[in-house]
């Protein structure tokens, strides 16, 4: 496979706590996280991803680290009579940066359409966070040899109304379904495979140098033990970990893996 060029892809390790953790332990991974940030360094981008209740109290604990700050989910609307929804501009409010669009629990348990996530995803950038777009495809369809049609399509259909100018601000995370909370982690060569095919749709959606900037990081199953192997393929710049993300030594471990791994290439 051709090496594409990392220079100007820092690399990026989000924590998606998903919906995991209470008052406590949040305050306490977050300071734990704070604590050991400076021993990973600046060369990783890290953010982590509370669950709504808790993102001010982890904002407060986070503090000057560096570790940013991330939501799970956003409404597609900017405000109004939608009980339970969580407007981009509160989000903005409260000083999360980032946010989850398209996870795999959202689209298949939740019902998310590739319209909803297309919608999501402009009311985000739009508003001035940055994104983390998740893709990734089912067992069936892996086995099938759909995994590159499918990421291809979810890619298409979420960018459709994205222009350029926005991608800067976006991640994308090409997260298997079958790898996620399973145990069973997608081998190197799977994940450079499915980040070609990412980079391939952007390349034909916008322009290869476009495509070479954006940043791609794997999710699912991904610890301290497996991360380095699959940050070292050239086309993998980081990872979006769940449950390896609620112990912070894991994650740092992770966080460190994607600091090596890249510097390796
Ligand atoms: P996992 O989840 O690391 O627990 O497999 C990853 C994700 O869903 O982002």
């Amino acid at each position: 496979m051709t090496r594409v060029p990392s220079r100007t892809r820092r690399p990026f390790v989000g924590g998606n706590w998903k919906m995991n953790s209470d008052r406590a332990s949040a305050h306490d991974l977050a300071s734990s996280l704070a604590r050991a940030a400076s021993s990973v360094g600046d060369g990783v981008e890290i953010v982590v991803f509370p669950p709504y209740p808790y993102l001010d109290l982890v904002r407060a604990a986070l503090g000057e680290s560096g570790i940013a700050l991330g939501a799970q989910d956003l409404s597609s609307e900017p405000n109004g009579a939608l009980t339970g929804e969580v407007s981009a501009e509160m989000l903005l409010d409260i000083g999360a940066t980032w946010v989850l669009v398209g996870h795999s629990e959202r689209r298949q348990k939740l019902g998310e359409s590739d319209g909803l996530v297309a919608d999501k995803l402009v009311m985000a950038l739009e508003s001035g966070l940055h994104v983390v777009l998740c893709v990734g495809e089912t067992l069936e369809e892996r086995n099938a040899g759909r995994e590159s049609a499918i990421v291809e399509r979810q890619i298409g259909a979420a960018l459709a109304n994205i222009p350029p100018t926005h991608l800067e601000r976006m991640v994308i995370a090409y997260e298997p379904i079958w790898a996620i909370g399973t145990g069973v982690v997608a081998t190197p060569k799977d994940a450079a495979g499915a980040h070609a095919a990412i980079r391939e749709a952007l390349a034909s959606r916008y322009d290869s140098a476009l495509a070479r900037e954006t940043r791609i990081v794997y999710g699912g199953s991904l610890a301290p033990g497996n991360a380095k192997a699959l940050f070292a393929e050239s086309g993998v710049d980081g990872g979006l970990v769940g449950g390896a993300s609620l112990k912070a030594s894991d994650f740092l471990a992770i966080c460190s893996a994607a600091m090596i791994g890249v510097g390796a290439r």
